[in-house]
C-alpha cells in the first residue's frame, strides 16, 4: 500500500496533537526560537529537507551527500553548516528557524556509529 506510510504519520501527527491540545490548539504555533521544537517537528523538518540526499539514517549519500553516520564535525559546524550551505547542500536560512536547525545538528548526532 503506497500511501500507509503518510496514513500512519498523519495519525501519529493527530495523537500528539491531541495529547498536547490542553492549551489552545491554534494554528500550527510558530516558533520563536526561545522554545526548543517538538522531536517530531524536527523529525518532520530533517525528513523533508534533508532526508532527499542523506536518507532517513543519514546513509544514502545521494547528490555526494557524505554519510552522517561516519561525520565528526561538531555542533556548532554542523549548525553553520546547516544554515547556510555548502556545495551543493542548499542553505535553510530563510526556510527553517535557528531552534530546528539546531535541533535538527543535534538529532543527526544521533546517526553516529564511529565510537
Ligand atoms: C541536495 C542534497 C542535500 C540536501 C537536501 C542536504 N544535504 Fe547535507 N550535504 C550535502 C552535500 C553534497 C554535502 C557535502 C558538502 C561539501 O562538503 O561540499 C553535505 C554535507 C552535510 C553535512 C556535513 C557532514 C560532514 O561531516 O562533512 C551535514 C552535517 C549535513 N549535510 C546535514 C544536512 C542536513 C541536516 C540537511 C537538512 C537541513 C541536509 N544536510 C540537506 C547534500 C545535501
Amino acid at each position: 500500500m503506497m500511501n500507509r506510510g503518510r496514513l500512519i504519520a498523519a495519525v501519529s501527527a493527530a495523537v500528539a496533537l491531541a495529547m498536547a491540545g490542553c492549551g489552545g490548539a491554534d494554528a500550527p504555533s510558530q516558533n520563536s526560537g526561545s522554545t526548543r521544537p517538538s522531536e517530531a517537528s524536527i523529525k518532520r523538518a530533517y525528513t523533508m529537507k534533508c532526508s532527499l540526499c542523506h536518507g532517513s539514517d543519514g546513509k544514502l549519500m545521494a547528490s555526494k551527500a557524505p554519510d552522517l553516520s561516519q561525520s565528526t564535525m561538531d555542533l556548532e559546524s554542523r549548525i553553520a553548516l546547516i544554515t547556510y550551505g555548502k556545495g551543493t547542500m542548499p542553505p535553510q536560512k530563510g526556510i527553517l528557524d535557528a531552534a530546528t536547525i539546531r535541533g535538527i545538528a543535534e538529532y543527526i548526532e544521533t546517526f553516529r556509529e564511529l565510537k
